[in-house]
């Protein structure tokens, strides 16, 4: 399966901070924001990654990650000129996906918690249809709602709607088969002039091949968009890391504990940092018991 990370958009809500870096790039606790995105493809499997960045944005992420090699992964990049609508995701991917199914994240969204690689494996062998992720919220409106009927099948998808019909938000990780890029370009943009997910996600509901699994408790989904809620992301990651002295989204630990990268190559990774706590943490996993 392919992978898109959609990191571009204009952070509005983030100014200044976003004023001259991009959302995706400020920190959360120790390492980019975008890490935590890119990890979760990588525990997923997948490793043919399209990185979709704004035109100012694209040379920092080209420094940040390169061609992907050193992770083991095959990492390209493409534009987003102005943010369009999550969709357009996939007529800009057009090559990229060729015909396969994809995946798709936000480059914003952070996921932790056991079970979504596993999830994404089992998924990505089903190969019809679409699968999205519904995470219980107590602020639906803010969000895409699915409607539930009792058997737990989506009966309908509101984007923002005032009066939510349940508390099940749709995450910012998407699953499509090969018809994605077809739907897609058949979107018209919305009042608000973008591509809207939710419509992408009404034409696979209305053929009956939309499916949602439904991120349980122990999974925490959480939002960057605001300054209280990067700051919650920040502290999250911290407390975790801080408790168990290991980290939530260490791209180049995930590389070679996942073998894309071997242990020769991953030392080569290590002397490539300077002397800091990354470089410590990374340097005790060649040593520590197998956890
Ligand atoms: P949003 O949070 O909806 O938008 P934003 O990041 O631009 O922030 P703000 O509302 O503060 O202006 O976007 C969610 C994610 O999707 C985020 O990672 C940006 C990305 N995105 C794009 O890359 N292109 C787009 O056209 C849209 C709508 C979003």
């Amino acid at each position: 399966m392919k992978g898109i990370i959609l990191a571009g958009g204009s952070g509005s809500r983030l100014s200044p901070l976003t004023k001259v870096i991009c959302k995706q790039l400020l920190p959360i606790y120790d390492k980019p924001l975008i890490y935590y995105p890119l990890s979760v493809l990588m525990l997923s499997g997948i490793r043919d990654i399209l990185m979709i960045t704004t035109p100012k944005d694209l040379d920092a992420f080209k420094e940040l990650f390169k061609d992907g090699r050193h992770l083991g992964l095959n990492i390209s990049y493409a534009i987003q000129e102005k943010p369009k609508g999550i969709p357009e995701a996939f007529i800009i991917g057009e090559k990229f996906i060729d015909g396969k199914p994809v995946c798709l994240i936000l480059g914003d969204n952070i996921f932790y918690g056991e079970g979504i690689p596993a999830y994404l494996k089992e998924i990505s062998s089903l190969q019809n249809g679409a699968c999205l992720f519904g995470y219980y919220v107590k602020d639906p409106e803010r969000y895409g709602v699915a409607e539930l009927d009792k058997q737990g099948k989506v009966r309908s998808i509101e984007e923002k709607p005032k009066q939510p019909k349940s508390n099940y938000a749709i995450t910012g990780l998407y699953y499509y088969d090969k018809q994605v890029v077809e739907f897609a370009k058949s979107l018209q943009p919305s009042k608000r002039g973008e591509l809207e997910i939710t419509d992408l996600n009404a034409i696979y509901l209305q053929k009956e091949q939309l499916r949602l699994e439904i991120l349980g408790r122990g999974v925490a989904w959480l939002d960057t968009g605001t300054h209280e809620s990067l700051h919650d992301a920040s502290k999250f990651v911290e407390v975790i890391e801080s408790r168990q002295g290991l980290k939530i989204a260490c791209i180049e630990e995930i590389a070679y504990l996942m073998k894309y990268i071997n242990q020769e190559q991953f030392v080569s990774l290590i002397e490539d940092y300077p002397q800091s706590q990354y470089r410590a943490y990374l340097q005790s996993i060649l040593t520590r018991e197998c956890v």
